[in-house]
């Protein structure tokens, strides 16, 4: 299912929450909507799932208008939509298997039918002997398993992850996003993610749009907004990127001891010198211990995994002329 948004308005008193906000969310790939604490990204993604109305302005499913549904409309195609969150949003007197039953039983799914089909369930998110498991002796990446099974039970044509993964460990986030990534083309999901995290839109979208203060201020492919940041907020987020134990099947390494730091080039960076030339300008000296080329948004990227050291300001300067040149500079978990 692909979704429109045409120029969507909602505010709640004098707060402008959503401010003319115009979409279009193409089916079958994962997009992702990020932007800092404030942004409206719940708000969006409310008036998109079609929980809330908007002032103005229209949603629309594969160019069928949806945000002006009748009651019984609205039910009907409410429940084509999957829809997981932060705090996961479970029944904590209900088991596992059981949460993921709730949906169909509301849909009216015969108890047999339900049974196979929670099964089914439990083994697509990896928790195929936690039927009978109380929520409370869930982890938290067990937990978002289960709402994630919960929100395909009725086999939505669209999933909506609102902060998905932003109560989850590193490690736990990296697995849900695979899980996330496996299942989308498993069953042709159209999948929105709703992020303040660059590290899930780096390792799970294909699309991004920036939101800032209710609008949109740049969209297009991850790989785009990566080589080519516009705005200083896709910059600013850009900076603060960690690596997360990379893919290094595609790198070579002549050092044991792990980087600090992964520099990332793309297109016309990566034949200027620019390492040299900040190594004579700065003084600063940049032990290479990796490179290779890794998949970022779909698309191969020229990665460096090196030290920076040398006088503490320089490696600093060093770093922030290394952004405006265009590479990405992570830094890893100290
Ligand atoms: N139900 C609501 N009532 C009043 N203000 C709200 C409501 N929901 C959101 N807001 C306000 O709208 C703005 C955007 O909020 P939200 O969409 O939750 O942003 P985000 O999810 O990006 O953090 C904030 O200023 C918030 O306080
Ligand atoms: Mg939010």
């Amino acid at each position: 299912m692909q979704i429109r948004l045409d120029n969507l308005e909602r505010s709640y008193g004098k707060v402008h929450a959503v401010d003319g906000i115009s979409l279009f969310v193409p089916q079958n790939r994962i997009f992702g909507i990020i932007g800092r604490s404030g942004a409206g990204k719940s708000t969006l993604v409310r008036l998109m799932s079609l929980l809330e109305t908007p002032d103005s302005g229209q949603v629309l499913y594969d160019d069928r208008r949806v945000d002006n549904l009748t009651k019984q409309d609205l039910i009907a195609q409410r429940r084509k939509i999957g829809m997981i969150f932060q705090n996961f949003n479970l029944f904590s007197s209900r088991t596992a298997g059981q949460n993921i039953a709730y949906p169909m039983e509301i849909c009216g799914y015969q108890k047999s039918q339900i049974e196979t089909r929670v099964q089914e369930l439990l083994n697509l998110v990896g928790l195929e002997d936690r039927n009978d498991a109380p929520i409370s002796t869930l982890s938290g990446g067990q937990k978002q398993r289960v709402a994630i099974a919960r929100a395909l039970a009725c086999k939505p044509e669209v999933l909506f992850c609102d902060e998905a993964t932003s109560a989850l460990d590193p490690q736990t986030t990296k697995s849900i996003l695979e899980l996330i990534k496996d299942i989308q083309k498993k069953m042709n999901l159209t999948v929105v993610m709703i992020t303040h995290q660059m590290e899930v839109v780096r390792d799970a979208c294909d699309f991004v749009a920036v939101l800032d203060n209710g609008r949109i201020v740049e969209e297009g492919t991850v790989k785009e907004l990566f080589a080519h940041p516009k705005t200083d907020v896709s910059k600013d987020f850009l900076s603060h990127l960690t690596t997360v134990d990379a893919d290094r099947s595609s790198m070579v390494f002549w050092s044991n001891v792990p980087g600090r730091y992964t520099l990332r080039f793309a297109g016309a960076t990566a034949d200027s010198p620019v390492i040299s030339e900040l190594a004579r300008q700065y003084g600063v000296v940049f032990n290479i211990r990796g490179g290779g080329i890794q998949h970022v948004g779909g698309d191969d990227f020229g990665t460096l995994i090196c030290d920076i050291s040398g006088d503490p300001q320089a490696v600093k300067v060093s770093i922030e002329k290394l952004k405006e040149n265009n590479i990405v500079v992570e830094e890893a978990n100290a």
